[in-house]
């Protein structure tokens, strides 16, 4: 997609962190944006600053882990703007502890807004996209989908899913010479709320059976959420990344060249039948 002027920009998760920059950069481009994301004063405050810097933008309060809800916002999308060009499926939380640690309460939190999110978005805006013959899709993965951080299980499982459906769109799309683009965005650590993601964790999938977080545990939190504001990748760089990948049509989105060589070295380990290693995982990405 080439020219972004005058088209449709869908973003979930979009009132906060990368997807907020999402709209920033489309908004720039010219497009019209619609916004939907779970956390209502920040969607709210988002849409104020979009219209403010001029954008013609929509803000639908919307939770991605429900279907009715995502069918909620595609009607008022349609209804404000008629059709859909660019898709970004990026509503996303994490949830820490090992996988022995893990609720099913917490399985279903990160598999349901990272995976069904996914799942729903593409539901009820897929078949507009393919009928109109003209988009572009981009899901947001992350690094996280091409390895297996200990930790991070739930969000491990829910990124890997997200790599393998975006390839299996991409081509499926291709098998059909349609004119809809995917792309998958893969980022290292950026400067966002997403350690921050229980802020949107509902009610009934709260993690009662979980011991409360001891005093180093929560320093150790605030020690990185530091190190994120200080090291990570500004969200507006990713920005920039994603718009350039939709209108150059490229569907891998690495934010960081070192992550093709740990993944090149995690393959050969696979072809070498090498069992998992902690220290491997952890010096491929932490070194
Ligand atoms: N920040 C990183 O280092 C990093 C790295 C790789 C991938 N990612 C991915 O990037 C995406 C965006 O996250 P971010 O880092 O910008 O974090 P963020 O917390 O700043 O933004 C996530 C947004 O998703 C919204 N959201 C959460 N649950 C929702 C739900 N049920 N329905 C609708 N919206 C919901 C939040 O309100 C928030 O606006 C996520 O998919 C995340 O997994 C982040």
């Amino acid at each position: 997609m080439q020219n972004l002027s005058g088209k449709v920009a869908v973003i979930t998760g979009g009132a906060s962190g990368m997807g907020r920059a999402f709209a920033d950069r489309f908004a720039a481009a010219g497009m019209r944006i619609a916004i939907a994301d779970i956390e209502e004063p920040v969607l709210d405050q988002a849409v104020d600053e979009l219209k403010a810097a001029g954008a013609d933008v929509i803000g639908v309060r919307c939770d991605v882990s429900d279907h009715g809800s995502m069918q909620d916002f595609g009607a008022a999308v349609r209804e404000a703007f008629g059709a859909v060009h660019v898709l970004c499926l990026n509503a996303g939380v994490a949830s820490g502890g090992t996988i022995a640690e893990q609720s099913v309460k917490s399985w279903n939190w990160v598999l349901g807004v990272n995976l069904f999110g996914i799942v729903h978005g593409l539901d009820v805006f897929l078949p507009g996209l393919i009928e109109q013959d003209d988009g572009h899709v981009v899901m947001t993965a992350s690094i996280a989908g091409h390895t297996s951080f200990a930790g991070l299980g739930p969000y491990n499982a829910s990124k890997h899913a997200t790599v393998t459906i975006a390839e299996t769109l991409s081509v499926e799309l291709e098998e059909i010479e349609s004119n809809v683009g995917v792309s998958c965005l893969c980022p290292g650590f950026v400067a966002t709320n997403i350690f921050a993601a229980d802020r949107n964790r509902p009610e009934s999938l709260q993690d009662v059976s979980k011991e409360p977080v001891s005093d180093e545990d929560q320093l150790a939190h605030e020690a990185l959420i530091e190190w994120m504001a200080a090291n990570a990748l500004q969200p507006a760089a990713v920005a920039d990344m994603v718009h350039d990948a939709v209108t150059s049509g490229t569907f891998w989105i690495f934010t960081d060249e070192d992550h093709l060589l740990q993944i090149a070295e995690r393959h050969e380990r696979i072809r070498n039948l090498q069992n998992p290693n902690a220290k491997h995982i952890r010096d491929d990405f932490f070194e």
